[in-house]
């Protein structure tokens, strides 16, 4: 999405799922200014906007950042899945941090970078990680609401111990289940999180890009050693029973070859970086957005207790309803029409999967939250969209050949991670007095485009 240009200081903040009123042509239809893109209105209430979109510029122009908005379901659906025509080179601001990656790529390149390690993220592979995963999440739970513990920033009264669940649980837990899969060296830990942190800042192109590009070249000079080590020597992943299930992913790629190279130093560093960074803050917001939406909805969280297999529904309508990433841009490779909108060849096109999950062609009363509802396709993951019945599924993971191969690892995640906090928190509730609070300084502050930043709960001690 692009930065920052003009700010219109005049727009105020309105309430949650009104828009501002930018004016209307004689005809009746709402005009759009997309100033409203850098407005801090936006950032916190985004949907209205997009409904405007949606429902009157489908194929939006933005003149005052130089691209194309697609909003509606099936157009983005179209984009994906023609990866010709909307292709995926360049990426923008991120390339300097994360490195020349498999998101940039079409075609048979991108096929064969996507297969090196996918299958330890699904399937048989991923289901013998299953008990490490559960393992990993009660070790890190237990640290936080187990008998003493109090080096989580809890706070304890009689009877009640209150956290901040992103800083004990949602910000490690993922990065530590894909630094399993990958095999990265447990004694370097430590520094794979500062590293993490500084690149995940960097990605920005702000003033913190160049601790991001320090960061990027500290993690490469580190894997330089790791790739000659592994090559000799690889490690590999086990099973519960200790039996292997291949070489990890950092072994898999330091030993691969294509047309007779090894892969290098930096495009080991890519593809690690971007393993973590695409899994590590995405899963950390699936987390933290399904947990604040279930607080807050506490018929449906009393469902979810009374029967914790519902956690299946409730992460993919977290991920329809308030996903932690807004969309992906694309190239067009020549001129393209859509609507009636000649976007001409190589005009960047946002493509917003916010609004495709938002948008009311396909699901009904897009604005609520309703794990029960019977439009959202929840069953394996779907590469177009929508299943032999036409149930559609939900844009957050993507749709087409790009389609996220660390879905089915990021559910897992969530699902099981969220199990074991059900299991060890007792009378969980929001600790509303710590919540950021709304322009009215009274209702909570919307968790409004991507992830909610923090998350304060109270349970029983
Ligand atoms: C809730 C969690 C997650 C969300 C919402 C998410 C979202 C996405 C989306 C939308 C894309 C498509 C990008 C595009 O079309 O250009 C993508 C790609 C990708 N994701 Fe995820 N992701 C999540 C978790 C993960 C995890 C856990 C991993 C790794 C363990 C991962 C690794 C990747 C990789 C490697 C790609 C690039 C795929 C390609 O270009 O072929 N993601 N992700």
């Amino acid at each position: 999405m692009p930065t920052a240009i003009i700010e219109r200081t005049d727009i105020p903040l309105m309430p949650i799922g009104e828009a501002y009123d930018m004016g209307r042509a004689p005809d009746g239809k709402p005009l759009f200014d997309p100033r409203i893109f850098d407005s801090r209105e936006f950032a916190r209430n985004p949907y209205p906007y997009y409904r405007i979109l949606r429902d009157h510029y489908p194929v939006y122009h933005d003149k005052l950042h130089n691209c194309f908005y697609l909003t509606r379901y099936d157009d983005i659906t179209t984009a994906y899945m023609d990866d010709e025509g909307f292709n995926t080179i360049p990426k923008g601001a991120s390339n300097p941090v994360l490195g020349n990656t498999q998101l940039e790529l079409s075609g048979v390149e991108h096929r064969r970078r996507r297969n090196l390690y996918g299958q330890h993220l699904v399937g048989n592979s991923l289901n013998a990680r299953i008990p490490a995963i559960e393992r990993l999440a009660s070790e890190m739970i237990i640290r936080f609401s187990g008998s003493g513990a109090d080096e989580m920033a809890t706070e304890n009264t009689a009877g009640r111990r209150t956290v901040e669940l992103g800083k004990a649980f949602a910000n490690e837990f993922p990065i530590r289940v894909v630094c399993q899969v990958l095999g990265f060296p447990e004694e370097a830990q430590d520094k794979f999180f500062y590293w993490y942190y500084s690149m995940m800042t960097g990605l920005g192109g702000s003033e913190t890009a160049r601790q991001g590009l320090e960061a990027r070249q500290d993690l490469e000079d580190y894997v330089a050693g790791l790739v000659v080590e592994r090559r000799a020597n690889p490690t590999f992943l086990c099973d519960n029973d200790g039996n292997s299930m291949g070489e990890d992913i950092i072994s898999k790629l330091s030993r691969t070859q294509i047309d007779g190279d090894w892969l290098s130093v930096e495009e080991v560093t890519s593809n690690i970086a971007l393993i973590v960074g695409g899994g590590g803050e995405t899963t950390r917001g699936a987390i933290l957005n399904m947990w604040y939406l279930l607080l807050s909805h506490p018929e449906q969280f009393a469902a979810v207790r009374a029967d914790p297999s519902l956690f299946q529904q409730a992460i993919h309508e977290t991920l329809r309803h308030s996903s932690s990433i807004g969309g992906q841009p694309r190239h067009t490779s020549y001129d393209i029409t859509m609507r009636g909108v000649t976007i001409p060849g190589g005009s960047l096109v946002n493509c917003v999967d916010f609004s495709a999950n938002h948008d009311d062609r396909v699901f009904k009363e897009p604005e609520r939250f309703d794990i029960f509802r019977d439009d959202l396709y929840t069953g394996k993951l779907i590469r177009n969209g929508y299943d032999a019945e036409g149930k559609h599924s939900h844009m957050a993971f993507g749709v087409g050949p790009h389609l996220c191969p660390g879905a089915w690892i990021s559910l897992q995640e969530s699902i099981l991670g969220s199990e074991v906090l059900l299991k060890h928190l007792k009378n969980t509730r929001m600790n509303l007095d710590r919540m950021p609070k709304d322009i009215n300084g009274v209702t909570l502050a919307p968790i409004g485009g991507g992830a909610i930043r923090e998350l304060w709960i109270d349970f029983d001690a």
